[in-house]
């Protein structure tokens, strides 16, 4: 089976390095899909900063009910949160049910949640004493953090001494996995 491509919108509200290693990936020809659409929450989110200087149309909307237009007017097959700090109300989730993924810094469920987000989930770990932490790919539904996984990575932590280097480690592991889902989407092996 031919892979289809998808119309990708990916959400933000802050850095978007998962962004840049998503735009690198299509770059790359990694995946056939296409990001068109890049919608952030926050106005000064970096994230926006990059999808300019990749001609990647983007917008700064609070709006839900904006946002559903905008996703129409793209026809946006595939929405990627990547660090979208706003929780979707339980109708744009049954709009686009089966077409939101999201990525998260830990082996869910481990870790997931309300208020499990950034930091907090590292700092989570750390207390804890895992040496073993990872990023999971997923897809949303409203119980925050536990719709059904598509691809997940583990990584050895034990030597990281800060919430903030293990961070730092699994990002490079969303980096690496969030490509693969999306490749797996399209290739219809979700
Ligand atoms: C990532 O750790 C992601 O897992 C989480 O928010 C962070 C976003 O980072 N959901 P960035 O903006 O992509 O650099």
């Amino acid at each position: 089976m031919s892979a289809k491509r998808l119309n990708i919108a990916v959400f933000l509200s802050g850095g978007g390095s998962n962004l840049q290693s998503l735009i690198d990936a299509q770059r790359e020809n990694y995946f056939k899909s296409s990001i068109e659409l890049v919608i952030s929450n926050k106005k000064d989110a970096f994230g926006l900063q990059r999808a300019k200087m990749e001609g990647i149309d983007n917008y700064y909307i609070e709006d839900e009910e904006e946002v559903i237009e905008m996703l129409r007017e793209y026809n946006i097959d595939l929405i990627c949160l990547a660090g979208y700090l706003k929780i979707l109300s339980k109708k744009f989730l049954n709009q686009f049910e089966g077409k939101i993924i999201n990525i998260h810094p830990s082996l869910l469920p481990k870790y997931g949640g309300k208020g499990m987000y950034g930091l907090y989930v590292h700092e989570a770990v750390l207390d804890s004493g895992d040496q073993i932490s990872g990023a999971t790919v997923h897809f949303v539904t409203e119980k925050i953090d536990m719709g059904k996984i598509i691809i997940q990575e583990e990584i050895d932590i034990k030597n990281e001494k800060t919430a903030i280097d293990i961070g730092k480690k699994v990002l490079k592991i969303e980096h690496k996995i969030y490509k693969e889902a999306i490749r797996m989407i399209e290739e219809g092996e979700i």
